[in-house]
């Protein structure tokens, strides 16, 4: 059985004020077709036979809310903390027959060409059979230390090096056989506890107890405190050596920042001016003068203005900000 695992637990911090955190920017309904949690599930539902999300305490009703409305069968898995994403998956992993295939995904990526995602899917779900851990490239365009790279040859993975610094990005790129990670995963619930036991046994100890401990999905908050907090990303994927990769053709972003959401905008048409500046959600006339590559961020308690390229700090406003959110 092919289950589709949607991780839910982010907040979405680098846009605020439009997320917030009882409105992670996943149920924002930022687009025509909805928020990007249901497109998500929807691109999903005809490539796999069942659905589990992996969300918390703060925003499963969320998604309930938007399950409900979609009618569609799910189960959910509500962590007391988030403990990031080899802990979450674990969870997934261990509420999973050994040899359930699953398809990982975040659930905040905007992604466009059906057909191509369904061809990159199909291909991994296939590879993912056979004992890999599947990860799904995306041809690098910029220098970008956010993400995670995979340094490849065919579907063969010789490196995986997760948010390299400003000048190993830019050696990434120059060479040329690296792609970015997308974040989605495929691999058998087996495949992955063992990698996972190889590679970062704490980890796995700590979640297994915490997942012995839980009923009907709820987890243990005094046990999830003591699983290390450690992405998928450092605990596996930099570490095994049974990863392999397919590379997509579907046109992606993971809308991290207001410069991503900005790029999104402006090909759907929206309004930017000669000067790049960019105003969202202002419901009055807005100008800019003497402004450029700016971007204005309107919501009903709260204004942001941001250069576009210092878009990735908004992360420490949210921060600060605690009141606000
Ligand atoms: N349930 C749950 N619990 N979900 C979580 C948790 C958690 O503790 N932490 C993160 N998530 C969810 C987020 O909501 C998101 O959908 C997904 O897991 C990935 O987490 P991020 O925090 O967004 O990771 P990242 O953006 O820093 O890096 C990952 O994604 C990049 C692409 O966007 C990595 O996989 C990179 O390698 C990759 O390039
Ligand atoms: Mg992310």
């Amino acid at each position: 059985k092919i289950k589709h695992v949607i991780l839910s637990g982010g907040v979405g911090s680098r846009l605020w004020p439009l997320s917030r955190k009882n409105q992670p920017k996943q149920y924002l309904n930022l687009f025509k077709e909805g928020s990007l949690f249901g497109m998500t599930i929807k691109r999903n539902q005809f490539l796999t036979d069942s659905l589990l999300v992996v969300g918390n305490k703060d925003n499963y009703k969320l998604s309930e809310e938007t399950l409900d409305s979609m009618q569609v069968a799910h189960q959910q898995i509500i962590e007391a903390y988030p403990r990031n994403t080899a802990a979450a998956i674990a969870f997934a992993a261990l509420a999973s027959d050994p040899s359930d295939i699953l398809l990982v995904t975040p659930s905040d990526h905007l992604i466009i060409g059906d057909e191509a995602y369904a061809e990159a899917i199909t291909a991994g779900i296939d590879k993912a059979r056979s004992g890999y851990l599947v990860t799904f490239g995306i041809q690098a365009t910029k220098p970008e230390t956010g993400y995670g790279y995979i340094e490849y040859e065919d579907d063969q993975v010789r490196s995986f090096r997760e948010k390299p610094n400003q000048d190993t990005a830019e050696s990434f790129l120059e060479r040329g056989n690296f792609l970015w990670n997308s974040g989605m995963f495929c691999f058998r619930a087996d495949t992955l506890l063992e990698e996972l036991k190889l590679h970062a046994p704490n980890v796995y100890s700590a979640a297994l107890k915490t997942w012995k401990s839980s009923s009907e999905g709820w987890l243990d908050g005094a046990l999830s405190k003591e699983i290390p907090s450690i992405s998928i990303d450092y605990a596996v994927m930099e570490r095994s050596t049974k990863i392999r990769v397919v590379k997509t053709a579907f046109e992606w972003s993971d809308l991290g920042s207001f410069e991503s959401l900005y790029d999104y905008l402006v090909d759907v048409g929206h309004p930017v001016d000669e000067f790049g500046n960019m105003s969202i959600g202002t419901t009055q006339y807005t100008a800019f003068v003497g402004l450029k590559d700016t971007i204005l961020v309107s919501t009903a308690d709260a204004l942001l203005m941001v250069q576009k390229e210092k878009s990735q700090d908004v992360k420490h406003i949210y921060n600060i900000l605690e009141r606000h959110q």
